[in-house]
């Protein structure tokens, strides 16, 4: 069997890991995976999950299994800060995963059910995007959403290829902190989207992976909660490891919103038989962290300030950076008004590499920079070593 199989290329993000951490150069760089550093280059353990571990050390008496939807606690404590106590108005369900790729499976599960619809991706995307929903099968169209030359998001583009979508075909969304360009959609522009889902009869589906690292954690809901406001039903597929900084606890939860209880609670039903057939059983330390943080005002509000802290970090090195690279190219000043941790370069994919080989500064052939992975005071000696590969 082994013998006959077909060689797989490895994720080139995950590549880069081995790669960077085998490269002996002192100056060398970091901006591939999208993991948040602090200024030391670090991505530490947050105080908040600290001491949540440390109540659990001391609390918890079991480790028997819970089942295929997971924590309550977890999923219940989570829809609250992801969505607020409203909700959209709207019932919900959810499911605990193992991280939000996960969820997203689960979600691509679900949709893959029925084989006429389409699910419809702007690109540039992240890179697992398309290889989840075609693992099961799914149809995907795609539009195009970034305009790389000119920085800036292709809003007509997308809302005409929703207008054009066919009624019950699904629309992947990312919630905030687009990955891998950094481009925000303004308020008008999530009206648009709602208006045309709502209208066609579309079902959205949410990664909800960065909250909290764009503008705030209500304010990088907003969009988001407003589509689901006006539609049917919708999917979100929440991530905890960056904002949680739990990145290897592979936490995460697939929520269903819609009209009725009962529907969605059928839709729970489907995601856990999926679960129990692929992985039984979501791990449970991360939920439990998130869990005793988000129950515990003193716990959550050292998670809010490290979160807080993160966001300004982010914020402080896009406006160095949006100096520096604005210098060789007047469009990249847009990385300054664009958020989370990732920002888009031009750059060829030879030159990527030739960056990663002749200066060590990794960033995967896409030109995707994780901004996090600088030190503010580095950004203008970063660039200035980038600048001359830009296309
Ligand atoms: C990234 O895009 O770098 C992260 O989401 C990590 C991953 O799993 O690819």
């Amino acid at each position: 069997l082994f013998d006959s199989l077909t060689e797989q290329k490895p994720d080139q993000l995950l590549e880069l890991i081995a790669k960077f951490a085998a490269d002996p150069r002192s100056g060398k760089v970091d901006l591939g995976v999208g993991v948040y550093r602090d200024e030391t280059g670090r991505t530490p353990v947050m105080k908040a999950v600290k001491a949540a571990e440390h109540y659990l050390w001391e609390t918890q008496e079991s480790k028997s299994y819970i089942g295929p939807e997971g924590d309550p606690a977890f999923l219940r404590m989570l829809a609250l800060e992801v969505f607020g106590e409203r909700h959209a108005g709207k019932p919900v369900a959810g499911i605990q995963t193992p991280g939000g790729t996960g969820a997203l499976r689960l979600a691509a599960e679900l949709l893959s059910l029925d084989k006429r619809r389409k699910i419809w991706i702007g690109t540039p995307t992240w890179v697992n995007h398309q290889a989840i929903f075609a693992s099961v099968g799914l149809q995907i169209g795609t539009y195009r959403f970034f305009d790389i030359g000119t920085q800036t998001a292709l809003v007509d583009e997308m809302l005409t290829t929703l207008r054009n979508a066919a009624p019950g075909d699904a629309v992947l969304l990312q919630a905030s902190c687009h990955n891998p360009t950094g481009a925000g959609l303004s308020r008008q522009n999530w009206q648009d989207i709602a208006a045309i889902i709502a209208d066609k009869g579309l079902l959205p589906l949410f990664d909800s992976a960065y909250q909290g690292l764009g503008h705030g954690l209500v304010e990088d809901a907003a969009g988001m909660m407003s589509v689901i406001e006006a539609v049917g039903e919708a999917m979100v597929a929440v991530s905890c490891s960056k904002s949680f900084s739990l990145y290897r606890e592979r936490t995460g939860a697939a929520y269903l919103f819609g009209d009725l209880q009962a529907s969605l609670n059928k839709g729970v039903g489907n995601l856990a038989s999926h679960a129990r057939t692929s992985y039984s059983m979501p791990p449970a330390h991360g939920a439990a962290i998130v869990a005793a943080i988000l129950q515990d005002p003193s716990r959550r509000q050292t998670w809010v300030d490290e979160l807080n802290e993160m966001r300004i970090r982010i914020t402080d090195i896009r406006r160095a950076a949006a100096e520096a690279f604005g210098q060789f190219r007047p469009e990249l000043a847009g990385i300054g008004s664009q958020e989370g941790m990732f920002s888009l370069l031009p750059i060829s994919p030879e030159n990527a590499r030739r960056l990663r080989a002749e200066h060590g500064i990794y960033m995967p052939d896409s030109g995707r920079i994780n901004v996090a992975g600088m030190r503010v005071e580095d950004v203008a000696s970063v660039a200035e070593r980038i600048g001359p590969y830009l296309a």
